[in-house]
C-alpha cells in the first residue's frame, strides 16, 4: 500500500481529496495547522471510509517540524494544499499570504529533498492566467500576473517547484482550478468558510440558509450574455478524482516532463446570475440577491479547456452543476445556522 501525505487535508478540497485516495487503496498521512477548518473534519472523513487517516497538526513554516515527519514515515507522493487562500485578505495582509504560501511550500520540497521522497503535486488555480484572451483557458494560455498576492503565490509556486524538479530531477504535477463548488454525497464534509465567505457559492447557501440577508452580486455591467461575471464551477468531486488519477500518473512515471500542468474545469462557463437560477431551481428556494459595484480584481470570463487532463490524465468531470449546487445546499443545512 503507498503512503500519501495531504498536507491542508483537513480543508475543503483536501478532504474530499483524502477520501478519494483512501477509497483507492492509498494509506492517507494528513498535515494541517487548523488555521483555516476545524478538527471535527478528520472525524468526518473516518466516518465515510471507515478508515481514519493518520493525523499530525504541524505548522509547514516549522522545517525542523516537517523534517521529523518525513523521518519518521515512509512517504511515496506529497499533495500539497495547505495555503491560504482569501483573495481579499491576500491585497489586505500580503507578507503573511507570501510567509504562509511560499514558506510553506519551499519546506515541504526541502524535507522531502533531504528524505527522498519524489511525486508532488500543486494544488494551483486558474487564477494564474488573469484574464486570459481568448475561451476556453488551455494550458498553453499565456500567464499573466496574477490580481492577487494570494494568486501571485500561486504562480510562484509553480515557479519554485520547476526550478526544484528541474534540479532534483524530480516529477511533479500542478493542477490548475477552476471554481471549485459542490459537496460530498453524504453532507459530512463540504466548503466552511471562515467568517464573511468570499466565494459565491457559500455566500449563496449562507444566503439561503438565513444567515445572511441578501446576496450581493458583483456588477452586471460586464461584456456577458447577462452581465454578470462568467466563471467555470467544477465538482470538488471530481477535482478529488483528478488528484487520485495525478498520483497515479506519478507513481507509474507516465510523467513526460519534470512537472506538468493541467486545467482542472467542467469546460462550461456560468455567469453569476445562471448560478443563483440554478441553486434556486434544484433547491426549490428564492435567493434574495442585489446588484452591486464590480469587486476590484474580479476578471470578466473564465471557463477551461481540460482536454489535456481528459487525454493525460484519463480524467473528465462527471458531476452535474447542478448536483454541486444540491450537495453545496444539503452540506449548508447540515451545518445549520452556525456561522463562524
Ligand atoms: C465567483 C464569481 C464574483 C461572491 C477565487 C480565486 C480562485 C479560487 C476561487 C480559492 C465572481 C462573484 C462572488 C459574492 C458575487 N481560489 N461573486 N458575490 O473570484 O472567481 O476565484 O476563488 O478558492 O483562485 O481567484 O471566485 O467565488 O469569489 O467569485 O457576485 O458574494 O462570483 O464577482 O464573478 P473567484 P468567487
Amino acid at each position: 500500500m503507498k503512503n500519501i501525505l495531504v498536507t491542508g487535508g483537513l480543508g475543503y478540497i483536501g478532504s474530499h481529496t483524502v477520501v478519494a485516495l483512501q477509497q483507492a487503496g492509498f494509506q492517507v498521512y494528513i498535515i494541517d495547522d487548523l488555521s483555516n477548518t476545524q478538527l471535527e473534519v478528520w472525524d468526518k472523513i473516518t466516518g465515510i471510509t471507515g478508515v481514519q487517516p493518520v493525523y499530525y497538526n504541524i505548522d509547514l513554516k516549522d522545517f525542523n517540524a516537517v523534517s521529523v515527519f518525513f523521518q519518521s514515515h515512509k512517504i511515496d507522493g506529497v499533495v500539497h494544499f495547505a495555503a491560504y487562500k482569501a483573495v481579499g485578505e491576500s491585497v489586505e495582509k500580503p507578507l503573511m499570504y507570501y510567509r504562509n504560501n511560499l514558506v510553506g511550500l519551499i519546506n515541504m520540497l526541502e524535507a522531502m529533498e533531504e528524505n527522498n521522497v519524489g511525486h508532488f503535486i500543486f494544488s494551483s488555480s486558474c487564477t494564474v492566467y488573469g484574464q486570459a484572451d481568448h475561451m476556453p483557458i488551455s494550458e498553453a494560455t499565456p500567464l499573466k500576473k496574477p490580481e492577487s498576492p494570494y494568486g501571485n503565490t500561486k504562480k510562484m509556486g509553480e515557479e519554485i517547484i520547476e526550478d526544484f524538479v528541474k534540479a532534483t530531477h524530480k516529477k511533479a504535477i500542478a493542477l490548475r482550478y477552476f471554481n471549485p463548488v459542490g459537496a460530498h454525497s453524504s453532507a459530512a464534509i463540504g466548503e466552511v468558510p471562515n467568517g464573511i465567505p468570499n466565494n459565491l457559492i457559500p455566500y449563496v447557501t449562507q444566503t439561503a440558509m438565513g444567515i445572511r440577508e441578501s446576496l450581493g452580486v458583483f456588477g452586471n455591467d460586464y461584456e456577458t450574455r447577462d452581465g454578470t461575471a462568467v466563471r467555470d464551477y467544477i465538482d470538488v468531486n471530481d477535482l478529488a478524482d483528478a488528484h487520485v488519477k495525478a498520483m497515479q500518473r506519478l507513481l507509474d512515471g507516465k510523467n513526460t516532463a519534470n512537472l506538468e500542468f493541467f486545467n482542472l474545469g467542467s469546460g462550461t462557463g456560468s455567469t453569476v446570475l445562471e448560478i443563483v437560477d440554478a441553486f434556486e431551481k434544484v433547491n426549490n428556494l428564492k435567493i434574495n440577491y442585489e446588484i452591486k459595484p464590480r469587486r476590484a480584481g474580479d476578471i470578466v470570463e473564465a471557463y477551461a479547456d481540460y482536454s489535456k487532463a481528459k487525454e493525460q490524465l484519463g480524467w473528465e468531470p462527471k458531476t452535474a452543476l447542478q448536483t454541486s449546487m444540491q450537495t453545496a445546499w444539503e452540506f449548508q443545512q447540515q451545518l445549520g445556522k452556525q456561522a463562524e
